[in-house]
């Protein structure tokens, strides 16, 4: 599958929020964000920034949905946030009706995404968090098929 990717520099906590409020400004109903990096990478933080961007007013809102697997916010639509670290197979994600939401009018968030590739859509866009220093993250973006191109290249129009 071809794959189009931008790589980006963040230095602080609040400079992922802004990203990805930048980046969840670009989302429609159907998207689906699989978030990847190790415990404390910044998926979260990231997440944060991408509901703002989506319109998610309640900030607080947005948390980890470790133990609830996943958490519902109202913004311009629906966004999903969903963790998987937790998961011991891809079968409870689907149980709690994971399909329903990635395949439906809002926009799915995906944590530990790698846990559950089988819940994946075909085409979906991701998003690689990794940490340099304490407060230095590498953030690689790709869109996995062409339906991701156009947020790719506007999110890289961004950075110039
Ligand atoms: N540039 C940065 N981008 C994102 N977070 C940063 C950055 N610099 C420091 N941090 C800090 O790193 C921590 C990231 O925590 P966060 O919960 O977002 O990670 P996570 O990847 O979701 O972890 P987990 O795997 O446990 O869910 C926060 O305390 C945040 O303030
Ligand atoms: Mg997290």
């Amino acid at each position: 599958m071809k794959e189009n990717k931008l790589t980006f520099k963040s230095v602080s906590a609040t400079e992922t929020i802004r990203f990805g409020e930048r980046l969840g400004k670009l989302l429609a109903p159907g998207h689906v964000i699989a978030l990847l990096g190790e415990l404390g990478a910044g998926k979260t933080t990231m997440v944060k920034g991408i509901a703002r961007g989506l319109g998610v007013t309640d900030r607080r809102a947005v948390k980890s949905p470790t133990f609830a697997l996943v958490h519902r916010y109202e913004g311009r639509m629906p966004v999903y946030h969903f963790d998987a670290y937790r998961l011991e197979s891809t079968q409870e994600m689907l149980d709690i009706g994971s399909d329903e939401m990635i395949y439906g009018d809002g926009v799915s968030i995906i944590e530990w995404a790698d846990k559950v590739p089988e819940c994946l859509p075909e085409e979906y866009l991701k998003v690689t968090l990794i940490a340099v220093s304490e407060n230095e993250r590498t953030i690689e973006v790709c869109g996995c098929g062409d339906h991701y191109n156009k947020i790719i290249e506007s999110v890289a129009m961004g950075n110039d």
